[in-house]
């Protein structure tokens, strides 16, 4: 046994051991750490009793007072359910016109509808609604399959070039690699195609004679021999600012040489018809805004 000794410098015993001249200082825990230690293991023994602890293989103890968050959640969401009931009835009753008209019901349904838009459409369509590169603008502009509330009802059910038996179709032949038209044919046509939205049709017509008939013979067909498209076909205006790919000459001329079928899938398997109405009702009025 050690004799005790103090050091004089901080007045604590030494624990007795030395290593080379140097002296351990016997310093007690400090009291807070025991009454930490003491109150936090009465608190979790207390949690255990009352609330579910302990994972027993296959279940786990429940705890008296028999809390689940899981029971929390569904009752806020048949709560939630609950609240919507009456207003999406009315939205699944109510023609369009009559859903616009009512101030109260839109301003629940652009609630929910940005919500539905957020969390399903904006990863390719923007935020916004203001598209990007291949994913088109919804917000403004002229959409290529009608911008009725009906039309976009239709296309967000099908979808286009999707899997669903109704789907949508829009195919812009591939001119160039398909051999369709001889490499000087599809230079003089997009040239045409590209001045057509730069200076409009007839400025385009007269400087470029060649380019205009060859988009008569080979592109009126589908988009139209004023070049201002065809709803039923799904293909663009060429003579407006708004593009779904681009009106840079080299991306006309992507366009033409490989063809274009743009795809956007179908929500019928994924929202409820509801949540469709919603939505197209939701664009619908946005167009409008703007
Ligand atoms: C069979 C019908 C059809 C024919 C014929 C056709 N197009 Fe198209 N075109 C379409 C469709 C449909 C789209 C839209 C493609 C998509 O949605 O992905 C399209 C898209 C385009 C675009 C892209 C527009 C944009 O907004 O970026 C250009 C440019 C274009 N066509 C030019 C032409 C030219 C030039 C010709 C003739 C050489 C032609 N098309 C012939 C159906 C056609
Ligand atoms: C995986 C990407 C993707 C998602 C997700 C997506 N879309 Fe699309 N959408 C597209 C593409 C691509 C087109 C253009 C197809 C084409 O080339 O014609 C399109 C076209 C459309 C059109 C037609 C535009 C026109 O000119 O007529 C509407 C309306 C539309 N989308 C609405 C929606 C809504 C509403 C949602 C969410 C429920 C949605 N989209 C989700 C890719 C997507």
């Amino acid at each position: 046994m050690a004799i005790e000794e103090r050091d004089p410098l901080t007045g604590h015993k030494t624990t007795g051991h030395e290593w080379n001249g140097i002296k351990e200082l016997n310093t007690p825990v400090p009291r807070a750490v025991y009454f930490f230690l003491i109150a936090t293991t009465l608190f979790s023994l207390i949690y255990w009793i009352f609330m579910p602890a302990v994972p027993l293989g296959y279940t786990y103890t429940k705890g008296i007072l028999g809390y689940d968050e899981r029971d929390v959640i569904r009752r806020k969401l048949e709560r939630a359910a609950l609240e919507q009931a009456p207003w999406r009835a009315a939205i699944e009753k109510q023609g369009f016109d009559a859903i616009e008209a009512d101030g109260d019901l839109m301003q629940k349904l652009r609630e929910a509808g940005r919500a539905l838009f957020g969390g399903n459409c904006a990863v390719c369509h923007g935020i916004d609604a203001g598209g990007n590169a291949g994913f088109p603008n919804l917000a403004a502009g002229v959409l290529n399959w009608g911008d009725s509330p009906e039309a976009i009802q239709e296309t967000i059910r099908v979808g286009i070039n999707s899997r669903h038996p109704d789907t949508r179709t829009a195919q812009m032949p591939a001119f160039g690699k398909e051999g369709m038209l001889p490499r000087a044919d599809v230079k003089a046509v997009i040239t045409y195609v590209r001045d057509i939205g730069k200076s409009g049709s007839d400025h385009a017509a007269m400087t470029q004679p060649k380019g205009l008939e060859i988009f008569q013979n080979n592109c009126a067909a589908c988009h139209g021999d004023d070049a201002r498209g065809q709803v039923d076909l799904g293909a663009p205006n060429l003579t407006d600012a708004s593009w779904l790919y681009g009106g840079d000459l080299q991306t006309i001329h992507d366009t033409v040489w490989h063809g274009r079928q743009g795809r956007m899938p179908s929500w019928e398997n994924r929202l409820g018809p509801v949540d469709i109405k919603i939505l197209a009702t939701y664009l619908h009025d946005l167009r409008k805004e703007r």
